[in-house]
């Protein structure tokens, strides 16, 4: 299949592209590189010997949008591009609203206007709010907990009424848990530009001495340690499922469909930090802080959906995602000093 990745410079894009291409698929790359850069395309291209069609573009810019689909014949879209940091979308709303919106309606009008019938959405465990009957299944309640949440959950209905007016769409909705971790060849990764909001890329960063601790928010948690859990899945494994989505489509009923793709497995912040120590032989220094606010106490994926439609199981463990991440950010480190 040729599927077109908005984003796919980026952590899960890039990662999508590798198991995309290794599977013998082809694969466009359209990324303004606000939050990514065009290494990581070359790097794709190294590891897999094939080559990336790419462009440097904006999707939100329709015009532009249009043009790629123009230059080519898509089987598949795979939406990832849009702004990601919960914190900053708090502080400017309008900036995500614009730009998650925007890129969003220009693919899919662009999908639309050339048949372009399946198109695969880079969607969040955020959807679910603060619902709190885990573990959290498709059907759970949604809720928003943030700006940049409301743009996954309004693009999640812009999509179902976009299939109710086009009989033959099809709109795969993918909740992804919390992605860490590296491809193992190490060749794409994940390194934020500046201080990172996240909890591994800043775990890495301390542990690569870069950053002095950790903050770990909340110990007073109703959790058996007092600290968040949260469903962290290999970044290989949610790449593979949206090799899934694209593969299985065919078998996918015409409308809007949504999938969990995590671990079905809750793991806390503490245990997730031990994990990495011993890992990795380091001991990261760390302090209890306050909590963060807008984190919910537990989130953790029911993944019987994806399990039984797509075919698809995460099988990479959380101690390789904490090697691979680390061993990632080393590599970043050693190319930058
Ligand atoms: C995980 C846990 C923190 C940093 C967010 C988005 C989600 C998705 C992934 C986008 C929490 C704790 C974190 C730190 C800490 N989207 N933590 N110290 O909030 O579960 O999910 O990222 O990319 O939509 O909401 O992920 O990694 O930020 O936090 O103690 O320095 O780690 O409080 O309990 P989160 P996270």
């Amino acid at each position: 299949m040729n599927v077109l990745l908005t984003g796919g410079a980026g952590y899960i894009g890039s990662h999508t592209a590798l198991e995309l291409l290794r599977a013998g698929h082809d694969v466009v790359i359209a990324d303004d590189f606000s939050n990514s850069s065009e290494s990581s395309v070359r790097a794709i291209e190294k590891e897999t010997g094939k080559k990336v069609r790419l462009y440097a573009c904006d999707v939100s810019d329709a015009l532009k949008c249009k043009m790629i689909f123009e230059e080519n014949k898509f089987d598949a879209v795979i939406h990832f591009a849009g702004y990601k940091a919960v914190g900053e979308s708090v502080a400017k709303p309008l900036m995500y609203f614009r730009n998650n919106f925007l890129s969003a309606i220009a693919v899919l009008e662009s999908m639309l206007e050339h048949g372009v019938n399946l198109f695969v959405f880079s969607s969040s465990a955020t959807v679910y709010g603060t619902c709190q009957d885990m573990p959290l299944v498709e059907s759970s309640s949604l809720g928003v907990t943030s700006p940049y949440g409301r743009t996954k959950l309004v693009i999640e209905q812009m999509c179902e009424d976009v299939c109710k007016a086009n009989p033959d769409f099809k709109a795969v909705m993918l909740r992804y848990f919390n992605p860490i971790g590296a491809d193992a060849s190490l060749a794409v990764g994940e390194n934020p530009k500046g201080i990172p909001n996240n909890l591994m890329p800043y775990l890495c960063k301390v542990a690569s001495g870069e950053l002095d601790h950790l903050s770990v928010f909340g110990k007073d948690y109703d959790t058996p340690d007092g600290t968040c859990i949260r469903d962290f899945i290999h970044i290989s494994d949610l790449a593979s499922g949206h090799m899934a989505a694209v593969e299985k489509s065919g078998s996918l009923p015409k409308g809007i469909s949504c999938f969990n793709l995590g671990t079905g497995k809750g793991t806390s912040v503490d245990e997730l930090v031990s994990i990495f120590n011993s890992v990795n032989g380091n001991k990261v220094k760390f302090v209890y802080a306050g909590r963060r606010p807008g984190d919910v106490p537990v989130s953790y994926a029911d993944v019987s959906k994806a399990n039984e439609v797509l075919g698809w199981k995460a099988s990479h463990s959380l101690e390789d995602a904490c090697a691979t991440a680390y061993a990632y950010q080393m590599k970043c480190s050693e190319g930058r000093h």
